[in-house]
C-alpha cells in the first residue's frame, strides 16, 4: 500500500482497531522518517543560510547629506568593487573624485561610467601601480600638477592570491595593500596638511586579528598562505592608521580605519581551484554587496561628527574596538620606521620621535580644526622637502620577497 493510502488508512480507523493495526502504524512511521529527517535537515540548512546572510548582510546606510562640493577624494583601487562605489556615492555629493587605478584603461571606462550616471563631470582616472613605487611617485606628481586640494585621500585597493612580489621584491599583499598606501600617503602628506581639515581613511578588515607582524620574516619565506598575508597587511592598515593619527593629527588631518564587511567583489578573483570557486559561489550568495559595504567608508569621508575619533576603527558607521595588541606603541613605531626604511626614506627615521599629538586626546582638538586648519593653509607651514621623496634604494634580502 502506498504511504498516502497508509495514512488514509489510519486515519478511518477507530480507536480500538489501534492496537491491531500497530504494525501498519510503525510501517508507515518508517516510510515517513527519511522524508521527515530529510525535510528537517533542508530547512535547517535554508534557515541556516538565510540567518547567517542576515547576519552578514546587516549594514548601516550612511544618511548623512553631506555635500563635498570642492573637495578632492582620491580612491585607490577606484575601479571596481568598494572603490568603485565609494567613488560613486562621492561624486553624487559633487566631489572631485581621482580614481587611482593600475589599468588606466579600465579605470577611464568606469570614470566615464560615473560621470555619466551621476552628472558628475569631475571623475578621473590616473595610473597608480602600488606594486611600483616609481608609479606611486608619477602618480602624485601628476595628481599635484592637476589638483589644487586634497581633502580625503582613501587608501582602498588590496590584493590577495598566490604569492608573488612588488617591483621593489617585497611580499605582494604587504607591498600594495599597506606599503603602496604608506608611501603614497607620506608623499601627499604635505598636500593633505594644506587642505587640512582633510583626512586619510584606511580600508581594513576584522581579519586583523589573524594577522601576526613578524619583522624577521618580512618575506614570509618560512610559510606563506593567502589568507595569513593578506590578514598581516590589514593588521599594518589598522597599526599604520594609529601611527597617521600620531603623526598627522596637529596638521589636522583626521584618519581612520574602515572594516566594510564581507563584501561580494572582486576579492577573491586570484583564489585558485575548487575553493575559489566554492568562496566565489558562496560571497555571491552570502555577502553584502558593493554598495552596501562602501556605507562606512562615505561615513568615514564626510561625517563631522566623527572628528574626536581620529586614529580608530570603523564598522558598520560606528567606532569599535581594536584588539589591544594593536595599540602597542613600540609595534606601531617599529612598523613606521620599517616603512620608511623599505621606501628609501632612511633619512626621516627617527629613533625617539615626539609625534604630533603624543599625548593628545582626539577629542580636545577638533573643534579648533577650522581656525588651525587656515592656519595649516599658509605656505609657511608646509615643508615641500617631505614632498620629494628620494628613489628607493635596494632592499635588505632578509625584508625583501620572493
Ligand atoms: N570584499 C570584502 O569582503 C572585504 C572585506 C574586508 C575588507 N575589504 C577591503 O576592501 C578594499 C576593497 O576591496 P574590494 O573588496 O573592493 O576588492 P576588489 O573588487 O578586488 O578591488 C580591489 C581593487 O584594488 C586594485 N588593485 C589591486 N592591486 C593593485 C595595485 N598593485 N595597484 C593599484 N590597484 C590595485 C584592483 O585593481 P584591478 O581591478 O586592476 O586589479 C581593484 O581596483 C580592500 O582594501 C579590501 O581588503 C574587502
Amino acid at each position: 500500500m502506498s504511504t498516502t493510502k497508509h495514512l488514509k488508512h489510519l486515519k478511518n480507523l477507530k480507536i480500538d482497531e489501534v492496537d491491531e493495526n500497530l504494525e501498519e502504524f510503525k510501517e508507515t512511521v518508517d516510510d515517513f522518517y527519511p522524508a521527515f529527517v530529510g525535510t528537517t535537515i533542508v530547512s535547517v540548512i535554508i534557515l541556516g543560510i538565510f540567518l547567517t546572510r542576515l547576519y552578514i548582510r546587516w549594514s548601516v546606510h550612511c544618511n548623512s547629506k553631506v555635500n563635498m562640493r570642492g573637495k578632492t577624494v582620491i580612491i585607490t583601487g577606484g575601479n571596481t568593487g568598494l572603490g568603485k562605489s565609494t567613488a560613486t556615492d562621492l561624486a553624487k555629493r559633487g566631489a572631485r573624485v581621482v580614481l587611482g587605478c593600475r589599468d588606466k584603461v579600465k579605470g577611464e571606462a568606469v570614470a566615464r561610467s560615473i560621470r555619466k550616471k551621476v552628472n558628475n563631470q569631475n571623475v578621473t582616472c590616473l595610473k597608480l601601480d602600488l606594486a611600483n613605487q616609481r608609479s606611486i611617485r608619477d602618480f602624485v606628481t601628476e595628481f599635484n600638477e592637476k589638483e589644487r586640494e586634497l581633502s580625503v585621500l582613501i587608501n582602498n585597493a588590496a590584493y590577495m592570491g598566490p604569492k608573488s612580489s612588488t617591483s621593489e621584491g617585497i611580499e605582494r599583499c604587504f607591498g600594495v595593500n599597506y606599503l603602496g598606501h604608506f608611501y603614497l600617503t607620506w608623499l601627499l602628506q604635505d598636500k593633505l596638511r594644506k587642505s587640512a581639515p582633510s583626512r586619510i581613511i584606511n580600508v581594513t578588515s576584522d581579519c586583523y586579528a589573524q594577522g601576526k607582524l613578524d619583522f624577521d620574516d618580512l618575506a614570509m619565506t618560512k610559510s606563506y598562505t593567502m589568507y595569513g598575508a593578506y590578514c598581516r597587511s590589514k593588521l599594518a592598515m589598522l597599526i599604520f592608521t594609529q601611527e597617521c593619527h600620531r603623526h598627522f593629527f596637529s596638521g589636522i588631518i583626521f584618519s581612520y580605519a574602515v572594516h566594510p564587511g564581507a563584501c561580494s567583489t572582486d576579492l577573491l578573483r586570484n583564489w585558485p581551484g575548487l575553493t575559489g570557486n566554492i568562496l566565489r559561489a558562496a560571497a555571491r550568495v552570502l555577502f553584502k554587496t558593493p554598495e552596501q559595504g562602501a556605507q562606512t567608508i562615505v561615513h568615514c569621508a564626510i561625517d563631522d561628527k566623527i572628528r574626536g575619533h581620529s586614529g580608530k576603527l570603523f564598522a558598520n558607521c560606528r567606532q569599535i574596538k581594536v584588539q589591544d595588541f594593536v595599540r602597542d606603541k613600540e609595534l606601531g613605531k617599529k612598523l613606521w620606521n620599517v616603512s620608511l626604511h623599505l621606501c628609501g626614506l632612511d633619512h626621516e627615521i627617527i629613533e625617539d620621535p615626539e609625534p604630533d599629538v603624543a599625548a593628545a586626546s582626539a577629542s580636545e582638538v577638533p573643534d579648533g580644526a577650522t581656525a588651525a586648519a587656515r592656519e595649516a593653509e599658509k605656505p609657511s607651514e608646509v615643508k615641500p622637502s617631505k614632498l620629494s621623496a628620494p628613489a628607493p634604494q635596494a632592499q635588505p634580502a632578509a625584508q625583501a620577497g620572493e
